[in-house]
C-alpha cells in the first residue's frame, strides 16, 4: 500500500474510532439525487445517544465545525465559572492543524484577551512550539482548554467545572481531527484519559484518545516553576517524540 493511502486508512480508522468512542453506531449518508428520484426510502440517519460530547457531523470543514461547537457553547452559564469570568477563551489557531496542545484552563491574561496561553506559560508553551520544534504557532497548531473559563485565582478546575465543559473540548477535538494530541499536565491528560493520571510517571509516554496519538507532558507553568535542566530536556525529548509521529 502506497504511504498516501496508509494514512488514508490511518485517519479514517481514526474517525470511526472516534465515532465508536461517542456513541455512533451508523454513519449518516448524503442521498444521491439518483435514489431520490428512484424513490427509494432514505437511509436513516442515526440520532446521537446523548446531547453531549457528539462530534457534528453536518458541517464540512474543521473551520466550520469548530464555530458550529463555538456557536453552541454561547454565552455559557452551564457552571460556576461563568460567574467570575471576563471572556470566554475557546481556543485559537488553525482548524487543520495537525498538532493539538490541551491545557487546563485561562489564567488573567487569558480571561483579559480571550486567547489561550498567551501569558508567561503561554510565552513558554510558544518557544517551545517555535524554537524548540520549528514549528508556527498560528499555522502548524490549534491549542485550547479543558475549561473555558477562568477559575478563581488560578486554582484547578473542580470536577463540575470539568464535567460541565468537557463536552465542548471533545466536540473541539472532533471538528480537528489531529494527527497528534498534546496534553499538558496532569488536568489535561487526565480529562482526555478518563482516569487519575501519574505525570512523573506518565510523562513522555505515548497514550491514545479516540484512536489520536497523545503525548503527556509537563505544563508549562510547572517547567516555568520547576526550571531545571532535568524538566526542561524531559520536555524537549517529549516534543522530539511528538514531531516524529507528526512526520510518519
Ligand atoms: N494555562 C493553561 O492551562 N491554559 C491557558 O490558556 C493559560 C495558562
Amino acid at each position: 500500500m502506497s504511504g498516501e493511502r496508509a494514512e488514508l486508512f490511518r485517519e479514517l480508522r481514526n474517525y470511526l474510532i472516534f465515532l465508536r468512542d461517542n456513541g455512533y453506531s451508523e454513519i449518516p449518508v448524503q442521498v444521491s439525487p439518483e435514489i431520490m428520484s428512484k424513490k427509494l426510502p432514505p437511509p436513516s440517519v442515526p440520532q446521537p445517544q446523548s446531547t453531549s460530547a457528539q462530534p457534528e457531523i453536518s458541517g464540512t470543514s474543521p473551520a466550520q465545525l469548530l464555530s458550529q461547537v463555538r456557536e453552541e457553547l454561547g454565552d455559557c452559564t452551564r457552571c460556576k465559572l461563568s460567574q467570575g469570568r471576563k471572556t470566554i477563551v475557546f481556543g485559537s489557531g488553525n482548524p487543520d492543524a495537525r498538532l493539538v496542545f490541551v491545557g487546563e484552563g485561562p489564567g488573567a491574561d487569558e480571561d483579559e484577551q480571550g486567547l489561550p496561553f498567551v501569558g508567561r506559560a503561554g510565552k513558554k508553551l510558544t518557544e517551545i512550539i517555535e524554537k524548540g520544534m520549528e514549528l508556527n504557532r498560528q499555522n502548524d497548531t490549534y491549542i485550547c482548554n479543558i475549561v473555558k473559563c477562568r477559575p478563581p485565582g488560578n486554582r484547578d478546575p473542580e470536577p463540575d467545572e470539568v464535567g460541565a465543559c468537557k463536552p465542548f473540548l471533545l466536540k473541539q477535538l472532533g471538528a480537528i481531527r489531529p494527527k497528534v494530541i498534546v496534553a499538558l499536565g496532569k488536568p489535561a491528560a487526565s480529562t482526555l484519559l478518563g482516569r487519575t493520571v501519574k505525570i512523573t510517571q506518565e510523562r513522555g509516554t505515548w497514550h491514545e484518545y479516540a484512536g489520536i496519538p497523545l503525548m503527556i507532558t509537563f505544563h508549562p507553568a510547572y517547567l516555568l516553576r520547576f526550571y531545571t535542566i532535568e524538566n526542561r530536556k524531559a520536555v524537549h525529548e517529549d516534543m522530539k517524540k511528538v514531531l516524529v509521529e507528526l512526520n510518519k
